[in-house]
């Protein structure tokens, strides 16, 4: 089999997608169901249907398109990864694992292979947590690991709910039915961007992942009291940003003093109510982030912040309410699929290393249900989550060859 990647057509295909954007180029914002993320998807879809795949929706707006395979019968493989692009994103972080994973069906069907498996593209719905507050909404769902009820009851900042934002986007019924059956793929391989500087500094074209770093967020609602910035003096006040400001900083100790590197913790969030200049904060709702590849230690992280929250409170004579949106385990990937990522670098001829991700992604839901494993093009200066992430034709296209030759093992 010899494979051929269409690089030209794959840089201006992630060019287009990248244009549908809810901000000028090279800014990259949709958030999902909004205008943007459906005429990205309908973007997707009609490359899909170009290539001939089948295409269904489910009630999420997960898509599956699939390429038939010589066996119906047979547990299909699965690829994908999600378009939704947080606010002031880049062009490629989703999006390569996409049109990559379209691209590496069209290049097997030009070299004129047949798959045995069906071979599915997913994307996933609202990997990003923007617009919901959880990430991986499309895929914890298909995995049965969010209840669908509530998924139901989840809104966003304006009060739209979830179910009335994916109707309005064309994506009705149950979401009681999305959930897949365990083992419904027989492999699942998602090719994504490193998003971190490793790959670049150590000079290796591809990173084969081989677990998943265990995630958690939280929501916290500060209530204090307000009034005039001049007229209330300092002593008796109740700001509710200085207690947020005061929790910012025990989520950055708390997450330093376990002394490994593979601790993180940030406060990407921070709205103040009523944000006005000669106004004393009243309301502050801060949102943080806390990973680590060790459970435990990423547990005790959170428990610090706990007691920060409790400390703030005390101290501010504010009420602080904490809420735990998603605390997540890690994820191993199976030795199955790394392996076929593995022998497709060796048929190739490309040098890889194995790697965890720091990120998470779909993937991690994926694997609770089906053997997974991820490919990880370099990013430049290890940049994502920023206009200015940029992952290089030539990189990507090795990174879609090897994803191409594995999803062809594994088919077969
Ligand atoms: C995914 O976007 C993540 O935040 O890891
Ligand atoms: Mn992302
Ligand atoms: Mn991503």
């Amino acid at each position: 089999m010899r494979l051929t990647i269409e690089q030209l057509r794959l840089t201006e295909e992630l060019d287009q997608l990248g244009s549908i954007s809810e901000a000028p180029p090279p800014v990259v914002t949709r958030v999902v169901f909004t205008d943007a993320d459906v005429r990205g998807r309908e973007f997707v879809k009609s490359l899909c249907r170009e290539t001939g795949l089948a295409i269904r929706d489910d009630p999420a707006g997960n898509t599956f398109a699939r390429w038939e395979g010589s066996d119906p019968a047979l547990a299909p493989v699965g690829t994908g990864s999600h378009i939704d692009a947080i606010p002031n994103a880049g062009r490629f972080d989703g999006t390569v694992g996409v049109l990559g994973g379209l691209e590496a069906i069209r290049a097997l069907e030009r070299a004129g292979f047949r798959p045995k498996r069906s071979i599915e593209l997913v994307v996933f719905t609202s990997e990003e947590p923007t617009r919901f507050g959880i990430g991986c909404l499309g895929s914890r769902l298909l995995s049965g690991l969010l209840d669908p009820s509530a998924g139901e009851s989840l809104t966003d900042r304006d009060g739209i709910t979830l179910n009335e934002a994916r109707v309005s986007a064309g994506f009705a019924g149950s979401l009681a039915t999305v959930a897949l059956p365990r083992g419904y793929y027989s492999a699942f391989a998602e090719l994504h961007i490193e998003q971190g500087p490793l790959l670049e500094q150590r000079q290796v074209p591809l990173g084969v992942v081989t677990a998943i770093a265990a995630p958690a967020s939280l929501k916290i609602q500060i209530e204090g009291e307000g009034g005039h910035a001049g007229a209330v003096l300092m002593p008796g006040r109740r700001d509710a940003f200085l207690a947020a400001a005061e929790i910012a900083l025990a989520v950055e100790s708390a997450a330093l003093s376990t002394g490994s590197i593979d601790t993180v913790g940030t406060v990407g969030v921070c709205d103040v109510f009523p944000g006005a200049v000669n106004s004393i904060p009243s309301r502050v709702r801060v949102e943080v982030d806390v990973r680590d590849i060790d459970q435990t230690r990423r547990d005790h992280v959170l428990n610090q912040i706990a007691e920060a929250c409790d400390k703030a409170a005390a101290k501010r004579h504010v009420k602080v309410h904490s809420e735990m949106v998603n605390a997540d385990p890690p994820a191993q990937c199976a030795p199955m699929v790394v392996d076929a990522l593995v022998q497709a670098c060796e048929t190739h001829k490309i040098r890889f290393e194995r790697m965890i991700s720091r990120a998470y992604h779909d993937s991690l839901f994926m694997s609770r249900i089906s053997p997974t494993a991820m490919l990880f093009v370099p990013s430049r200066g290890g940049v994502s989550h920023r206009p200015d992430e940029y992952s290089s034709p030539d990189a990507i296209a090795q990174g879609v060859l090897v994803l191409a030759e594995a999803l062809a093992r594994l088919s077969s």
